[in-house]
């Protein structure tokens, strides 16, 4: 019998993935450039097993055993296999168990650590070397960037195969470590229109996105590198706002619409522009994927400042149990700074439930856990917590 358990990180996009040119290999029309977020706060761990003992290839996650007849899955284990016809247990059947530590299809990129986790496990066990976030972007584009830490560039490649369509670190964390992430989660639940099904009514219907492809996306992913190995933060910034509206953008021209952003979000948008308005400076950006919750970025000096603004506009934060990572304990209240900005607390319309909130930084990436203790397959191969 053999185990191995990973962790891996979400990443956030700054330059996004919307559309594919291949929908089996999953080669994306554009590049894409996301930060990795640290595993401290938020991961998915999966587990991978095999044992000559085991009857067939079974899978859980979060607790539910679910169905292995999956294309993206199975494509992910053909290719696995592929690379492992060396491997001695290669007939052995396998056992998966995954689970995150955050709500599963709301926008927080669930599949991206999801597949990156599990391939890099599999990986492990059946000692495969090389390239992986290829093998990752066949389960879910996004996850070839959560394959590594840092900033990362998903670079869409040319060859028919797939085969240059890999993630690549433009820096580690430790290059811009004073950048900090507050995640505003709006709503928990899956979303209605998965980012694969609404990205292919996009490629079929949407002429804005033909001018991104064509005109937008190489010069901004240009700028965005050249700000984040710079540290030139409000360039870095402006170009992340922009590339997240052009994303909504092209889902409204989308037909029929898709709508990811809700009041709330917009609410989010707007103070976040005021707030910049108001310090005269681009100290916050914000961005948002195929849902409704609000990443934020923002270096850590002004998170006190920001944060006490976020806590007057929508005092029920304070109240929100379900708040993740770094320490909120030096937040900066400013009647003078509220005042300024014209913020009315309780008189924001829509009021904006905030259901959690995760304060977090840059991370290095996966990693794999050793203490046996810590397996999610028990010495049976079922889920720890199985009954
Ligand atoms: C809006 O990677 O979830 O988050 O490749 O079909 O699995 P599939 O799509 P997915 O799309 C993510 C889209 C995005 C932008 C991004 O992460 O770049």
């Amino acid at each position: 019998m053999y185990t191995v358990t990973c962790i891996a990180p979400v990443n956030i996009a700054v330059l996004k993935y919307w559309g594919k040119k291949d929908e089996e290999l999953i080669l994306p029309v554009n590049d894409s450039i996301s930060a990795t977020l640290d595993t401290d706060h938020l991961f998915t761990k999966t587990t991978v097993m095999t044992s000559e003992n085991f009857k067939e290839d079974r899978m859980w996650l979060n607790g539910q055993e679910e169905n292995m007849e999956n294309c993206r899955l199975q494509r992910c284990l053909t290719e696995i296999r592929k690379r492992a016809k060396h491997s001695k247990h290669l007939q052995w059947k396998i056992h998966i168990c995954s689970e995150n530590n955050f709500p599963t299809g709301a926008g927080l990129a669930s599949s991206a650590a999801g597949y990156a986790c599990l391939v890099l496990a599999l990986a492990k066990l059946y000692e495969i070397k090389g390239e992986l976030s290829s093998i990752a972007r066949i389960g879910s584009g996004s996850a070839c960037r959560s394959v590594i830490g840092g900033f990362v560039k998903w670079s869409m490649g040319s060859l028919p195969d797939g085969s240059d369509s890999i993630a690549k670190q433009i820096v580690p964390a430790s290059h811009w470590p004073e950048m900090r992430v507050i995640i505003l989660v709006l709503d928990d639940t899956r979303k209605k229109v998965p980012s694969s099904i609404g990205m292919r009514r996009s490629m079929e219907t949407s002429d804005m996105l033909k001018l991104r492809i064509n005109y937008v996306v190489s010069d901004r992913a240009k700028r965005i590198e050249r700000a984040i190995i710079e540290k030139d933060f409000e360039t870095f910034a402006i170009c992340t706002m922009k590339d997240s509206n052009q994303l909504h953008a092209i889902c409204m021209d989308t037909y029929p619409p898709l709508f990811y952003m809700n009041e709330e979000s917009r609410a989010i948008v707007d103070l976040v522009h005021t707030y910049n308005e108001t310090v005269k400076k681009v100290q916050v950006a914000y961005t948002f994927d195929a849902g409704p919750n609000a990443v934020l970025y923002l270096l850590e000096e002004n998170v006190p400042e920001f944060l006490g603004v976020l806590l007057y506009a929508y005092p029920e934060i304070g109240k929100i149990e379900y708040c993740k990572g770094l320490p909120r304990d030096n937040i900066l209240i400013s009647q003078e700074l509220n005042k300024a900005m014209n913020i009315k607390p309780h008189e924001i319309s829509p009021p904006v439930r905030i259901k959690c909130m995760i304060h977090t930084k840059l991370g290095d990436g996966p990693k794999y856990i050793i203490q046996p203790e810590n397996h999610l397959l028990n010495q049976k191969g079922l889920p720890i917590n199985h009954v």
